[in-house]
């Protein structure tokens, strides 16, 4: 069953239905200033960092569901309703929530009244907009009363739900004009406050929560709305809201227009007041002046238009499948530039208090949006490298706000160093710039101990090398990409933290993934080192990398595919000779990546093991079969019940590492078959069962042994976004930046016909056809380079600024 459409040509996914199986969310805001806003009109507004300056409040968890957000009461007689159907729910006329590039727009009628809300936060603008039309589309005219709403939060998320005795009693606000202020700790030690404002003259509001609601209502009816006037309330303590009142007339189609704006100001220290205990509003004034026409604002969203079109206007493809066209071209590239902005930091999943940016997540998410937002990748390169340490370890998150590395979470995540190698290259490839390499970048954030960027890489590379174990295998630390298998801890405390617990310290637990990602980073490492002539360090490099074959081959082979791990005890973890757990994907993933054995058969052997033992009608399964009891000795991947998350779950992040293996040893069938599988557009029919948006990935699909196989969570923030665009256009279409040129190498279903791959590429827009006359999945007899035939795989730098022909013959 489905609950909305695909508009492609607008880039939206119209929800007709606001009954969906879960909130299906969008995100507002690229630089400083961000909104979460759900289909029913549900979310939260922040800057910067969702944890420490939120503007306004949510409740996580709530029942029902998604209750609080930014809401509009329209009362037009005796019928109350709003435009995003939530919180009144009264019935519609029609309903239509469209999800947009960082826009949501609303619109809705009830009784001859049509409403339209759009929602977006401006470029470089610290607020964000709605513009509410209403339209009379009946015969007479009509006397609206309208209510807009928002709940601030009183700033530090965590705190503001958990510390009421002090918080009940702090909310401060002022009113002026149509603007109400929060100011609440802004006399002590915050320089910065929010307003709600619109651009008319107001009959009414309220600051006061309990005033506006009545204690004993829900969102769903408010006294003051159901009363038909507000209360004019003033906020001392509890919980300070806003809400304006606005009565309108509307004759027969007539129809009005009002800009909402929800501000965020920072002021200097010495500039904080107006006069005593009134706060220095000319910021916010010049805030509100920028947006107060419907035309100003209307520029701001073509501007804002424009700058998706560029973004997105970067690669663009043309398969025939509209399917696949639409997550390349739009979602897919959309979601990771969100995963850019939020990391882990803030979905309906995570509650924007949990994490920071995580080492391993934001490199890996690099490789995603690298091609939209060079600069920005750059700058992120170098936040993430300055928390690492002189010997490669590194901390596992970081906050943005703050930059520094989070020590309470600490490190020892052995696999976090390996990613920089990825992030970095990938960042070389796109752009030809070298130069990031020789920039001084600190170890822990500490200036006086910087390096050239170049060493922070090295010192990742020598931190595997240094951290082996008896096998001569990297040892595993904390968790190496698997967060759960956390082979060191041995926790019987239910209050311990599976990641940061290590009751048994050893230097035997190894780990095969981290093995593989080794070989593979390690390669690229002595690949750069030959690139910018470091012959001596590559050579050197070369000699770790062999070893780590080697010792694969030797102790990381179960027979029919590669083992997960080495336990405490020295024990294989992801062998047929256990019980349970018997084959892992990553191991097959990023051994066969590194094409350990391929000369062997290693490859294809893994590569068949997981068809025939983790693959299922939803997708590629974590392990199996999966664990159906604790294993101390294992950690948190056995606390989840079988076909769940990181036990037998479809964690669909690591599916594209076996869709890249796939097309190493070229089966473009079944590597697009892994492919359509977990992506979302291919789920839109069974979104009943999926539950999640038909259009962003999400982290996780119930496994073949999950009571619910099929049924989705955690969409959004999750590195599924970037490895499945980054296998999907590098590996499956096989169009890849490398240091010298673009790489053509598709492996695609054999029965396909060809695609058209667009692609900016340093400079210059290269037009590539593929041709697939004789239905094949791989193999390039010839490519033609503006009229000329060229003799390598990868089309040169071509001149900037200008468009040039590629046409690719497979055979
Ligand atoms: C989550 C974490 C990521 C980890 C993965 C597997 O997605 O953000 O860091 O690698 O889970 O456990
Ligand atoms: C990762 C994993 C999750 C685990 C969490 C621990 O996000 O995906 O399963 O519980 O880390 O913090």
């Amino acid at each position: 069953m489905k609950y909305g459409h695909f508009d492609d040509a607008n880039r939206e996914y119209v929800i007709t239905n606001p009954r969906t199986p879960y909130p299906w969310i969008n995100y507002l805001g690229n630089e400083d200033f961000f909104s979460l806003t759900s289909n029913t009109g549900g979310g939260y507004t922040f800057y910067k960092d969702a944890k420490f300056r939120r503007l306004t409040r949510y409740r996580y968890n709530n029942v029902p569901v998604d209750d609080g957000g930014k809401y509009f009461y329209i009362k037009d007689e005796d019928t109350i309703w709003s435009p995003g159907w939530k919180p009144v729910k009264t019935e519609l006329d029609s309903y239509e929530c469209r999800h947009g590039m960082s826009y949501t727009n609303f619109k809705s009628s009830k009784n001859g009244l049509e409403a339209e809300v759009l929602q977006f936060i401006p470029l470089g603008f610290w607020g964000e907009i709605q513009k509410i039309s209403l339209k009379n589309t009946s015969s007479k005219a009509k006397t609206i009363k309208l209510f807009s709403f928002i709940e601030f939060a009183l700033w530090n998320a965590e705190d503001d739900m958990t510390n009421f005795q002090r918080n009940f009693n702090t909310g401060e606000v002022e009113v002026e004009d149509s603007v109400i202020y929060h100011k609440t700790e802004f006399k002590e030690r915050r320089n910065h406050y929010a307003f709600y404002s619109v651009n008319e003259a107001i009959n009414g509001f309220d600051t006061d929560r309990e005033s506006f609601i009545g204690l004993y209502n829900g969102f769903d009816a408010p006294d003051a709305v159901t009363e038909g006037t507000s209360k004019n309330s003033i906020a001392h303590g509890w919980s300070p809201i806003a809400s304006h009142y606005i009565e309108i007339e509307l004759q027969p189609n007539e129809e009005k227009d009002f800009v909402f704006m929800l501000g965020y100001i920072e002021v200097d220290e010495d500039n904080k007041w107006e006069s005593k205990s009134v706060i220095n509003k000319k910021p916010a004034k010049e805030m509100i002046a920028k947006f107060d026409t419907v035309e100003k604002v209307d520029t701001a969203f073509n501007d804002l238009k424009r700058y998706w079109d560029n973004l997105l206007g970067k690669i663009n493809i043309q398969s025939g499948d509209d399917k696949l066209d639409r997550m390349v071209n739009i979602w897919n590239q959309y979601q990771c530039m969100v995963t850019f902005n939020m990391s882990r930091s803030a979905s309906f999943f995570e509650s924007g208090i949990g994490r920071g940016m995580g080492f391993r997540d934001s490199n890996q998410d690099l490789i995603g949006f690298v091609h939209q937002i060079p600069e920005r990748a750059r700058e992120r390169i170098f936040d993430i490298a300055s928390t690492q340490f002189e010997d490669g370890s590194c901390y596992h998150q970081y906050q943005p706000l703050t930059k520094k590395g989070n020590a309470i979470l600490g490190g020892d995540f052995n696999d976090d160093p390996l990613w920089l190698i990825l992030s970095t290259t990938e960042y070389i490839k796109e752009t030809g710039d070298f130069s990031l390499l020789d920039e001084l970048v600190p170890f822990d954030n500490d200036i006086s101990r910087a390096k050239p960027h170049f060493d922070h890489l090295k010192a990742s590379f020598y931190h595997v090398v240094n951290n082996l174990g008896p096998h001569k295998l990297p040892l595993i630390g904390r968790a190496d990409w698997n967060d759960c298998l956390n082979l060191n801890c041995f926790s019987n405390d239910p209050n311990e933290s599976f990641q940061t617990t290590g009751n048994k310290k050893g230097k035997t637990a190894e780990s095969l993934m981290i093995a593989g990602l080794f070989v593979v980073y390690g390669k690229e490492f002595i690949k750069l080192c030959k690139t910018i002539g470091k012959t001596d360090e590559a050579k050197k490099a070369q000699t770790h990398v062999d070893n780590m074959i080697e010792a694969v081959k030797e102790y990381g082979w179960d027979g029919d595919w590669y083992l997960r791990a080495y336990d405490y005890y020295g024990k294989k973890v992801g062998s047929n000779e256990n019980e349970e757990g018997k084959i892992f994907i990553e191991s097959q993933g990023w051994c066969s990546i590194a094409e350990i054995g391929l000369e062997d058969g290693m490859v294809k052997k893994s590569l068949d093991s997981v068809k025939t033992h983790l693959d299922c009608e939803f997708g590629i399964v974590l392990n199996s079969p999966a664990f159906t009891k604790y294993y101390e000795e294992y950690g948190e991947i056995s606390t989840y019940p079988a076909g769940y998350k990181e036990n037998g779950g479809i964690f669909c992040h690591n599916n594209p590492w076996i869709m890249i293996a796939e097309t190493i040893i070229g089966r473009g069938d079944q590597a697009f078959d892994y492919y359509s599988k977990i992506t979302p557009s291919y789920l839109e029919e069974i979104s009943e069962l999926h539950k999640v948006e038909p259009y962003v990935y999400c982290q996780m699909i119930a496994g073949k042994e999950a009571f619910k196989p099929g049924e989705a969570k955690n969409s959004w923030l999750s590195g599924t976004a970037s490895w499945n665009f980054y296998a999907i256009t590098q590996y499956i279409l096989g169009v890849k930046p490398d240091y010298n040129g673009l790489s053509i190498n598709p492996c695609i279903p054999s029965h396909w016909e060809g695609f058209k791959f667009t692609r900016e590429f340093r400079g210059a827009t290269y037009n590539i056809t593929v041709k697939n006359p004789n239905k094949v999945s791989k193999g390039i007899k010839e490519i033609i380079v503006n009229g000329e035939k060229i003799d390598s795989n990868i089309i040169p730098i071509l001149s900037k600024n200008k468009e040039h022909v590629i046409t690719v013959i497979m055979s």
